[in-house]
């Protein structure tokens, strides 16, 4: 467990150890030394801008980065003109995430004229794609360290690298089949944690290049999983969720083959852990024994996240989903029969090479069909190197445009109504925050994900509590506390 761990007590005059985490714990210690001395210059503490996008596997990560830099005494600001060190965390799933990361590091070259000693850093999903970093190689000097997905847990050696090279530092991996474990965190929230289950992904949906830029399926073990819930549990959470890219296919790759419905009821025996949820389930392997858990279950949320992509099963062949409009279907209403009070929500993908009125037609018939709490909608995005681009038959931007905005009224409209089905209800809820739009209020989660703002003291934050939900706003209910 990484906090019974004392830097003071790492011998870093030798050379450092081969082992991981040792050998990080060996860097850290060294950073630290460096960091220290640079504060006393300054006759202020080192201060560290964290730029995080994408999913929340990016999050997590994150996380772990932000874990590394405190331990070595940073301390994170929210303006980045302050940072001495800047850290952005990226995402490549679609291509106008890339554009602003190159537009946001045309501004910090401005900064850098300004602070020459600020260090910048570029890791995340964007960076394992070689046209990427040879452009950074190429155009961008003044990015001190590059790294990917893989290696995170390197941080804190690949920044004293930088210190002795003196140059740009580039490290990245193409894969692993390593998970370091007990490396020190940064929780965001007290109360409630994101908890990798497994890493990577081997489905290769046509459009997606998060195969490529996050590697192989990879689970952790589940004693690990279930030593770290109970650590966090123990630390004042309440609520975790379990991530995947696919979290149903979990287990299947381990020495000691256990499924993901397995590994959820031993999550659900850990004592003190009220909540559980879960990303992201793939329809195509979703079981009848998940449905069976969730149904029992006292502590899974009452929402599943259940991608369509598309409802036309030709486009969903083409996009390498492996099910059908009607398997989906057949599934959703499955889940409703199992579990009625649930949520559904969806991401949609529009426009994608070769969809045709008809072909989009049957997403709006599944759109109504399933009526989904919330939907995330996207225009198809063209990701080089992957299966779709290479497609002929890429649909007009107009034409996407257009069926875009119908897709949208049509799910905003249905999430309304969904949205407010609980109206007059006692529900449940998680504390999480102060509402930032009306004094005195406070944000409240419900097991299916709704929001509820409502009159509360912040020392609520981070208790479960129930909360009567007097009338919904479309996306989200105000409420009294009972
Ligand atoms: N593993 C998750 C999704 C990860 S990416 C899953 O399989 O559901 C999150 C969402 O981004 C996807 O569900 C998809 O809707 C969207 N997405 C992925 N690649 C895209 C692309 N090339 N263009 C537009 N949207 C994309
Ligand atoms: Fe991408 Fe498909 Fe893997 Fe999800 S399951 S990450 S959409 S390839
Ligand atoms: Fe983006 Fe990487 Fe997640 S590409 S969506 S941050 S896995």
């Amino acid at each position: 467990m990484f906090h019974q761990i004392d830097l003071d007590q790492i011998d870093i005059s030798t050379v450092p150890p081969l082992e991981e985490p040792e050998r990080q714990y060996y860097f850290m210690a060294k950073m630290r030394e460096v960091v220290q001395s640079e504060a006393k210059r300054l006759g202020r503490p080192l201060r560290v801008f964290n730029l995080v996008v994408g999913c929340q596997m990016n999050a997590k990560d994150s996380e772990k980065l932000l874990g590394i830099l405190k331990e070595i005494g940073y301390v994170e600001t929210e303006q980045e003109e302050q940072a001495d060190l800047v850290v952005y965390n990226t995402c490549t799933v679609r291509e106008n995430a890339n554009q602003k990361v190159y537009g946001r590091l045309g501004y910090l070259k401005r900064l850098k004229q300004v602070n020459p000693s600020m260090q910048i850093v570029l890791c995340g999903c964007m960076m394992q794609e070689p046209n990427v970093v040879a452009t950074i190689k190429k155009s961008y000097h003044f990015v001190d360290v590059v790294f990917g997905t893989h290696n995170i847990f390197k941080l804190a050696e690949l920044l004293y690298t930088r210190q002795e090279s003196g140059s740009m530092v580039i490290d990245i991996w193409e894969g692993t089949k390593d998970i370091v474990e007990d490396l020190p965190t940064q929780r965001k929230y007290a109360f409630k944690s994101g908890v990798n289950i497994m890493f990577g992904c081997n489905n290769f949906c046509t459009y997606c290049i998060v195969p490529y830029v996050r590697g192989r399926e990879r689970s952790r073990d589940p004693e690990e999983i279930i030593k770290e819930i109970r650590e966090l549990v123990a630390d004042g959470v309440v609520e975790v969720m379990l991530l995947g890219q696919n979290v149903n296919s979990y287990g299947k790759t381990l020495a000691q083959p256990i499924s993901f419905a397995q590994l959820l009821r031993r999550v659900e025996q850990v004592e003190g852990l009220k909540r559980i949820r879960f990303m992201t389930s793939h329809p195509k392997d979703l079981s009848d024994e998940l449905i069976e858990v969730m149904s029992q279950s006292k502590k899974i949320c009452r929402h599943l996240h259940l991608p369509l992509q598309s409802g036309s099963s030709r486009i969903l062949e083409r996009m390498n989903r492996h099910y059908t409009k009607e398997q989906y279907l057949e599934l959703a209403d499955k889940i409703r029969r199992a579990v009625p009070d649930i949520s559904l929500t969806t991401d949609i993908i529009v426009g994608f090479p070769g969809e045709t009125e008809e072909d989009f037609q049957e997403t709006l018939d599944v759109v109504r069909k399933v009526r989904y709490d919330s939907a995330f909608t996207f225009i198809y995005s063209k990701r080089t190197g992957t299966p779709a681009a290479a497609m002929e038959d890429q649909v007009p931007e107009d034409v996407v445009k257009d069926r875009f905005s119908r897709l949208l009224k049509e799910v905003q409209q249905i999430s309304a109504e969904m949205s407010s089905r609980d109206t007059g209800n006692v529900v449940e809820v998680l504390v999480e925050g102060i509402n930032e739009h009306r004094d005195g209020y406070l944000d409240g989660r419900m097991s299916n994900n709704n929001l509820v703002h409502f009159k509360g003291d912040p020392s609520l934050i981070g208790s479960l509590i129930p909360v009567r939900l007097d009338e919904s706003k479309g996306f989200y209910y105000m409420g009294t506390e009972v």
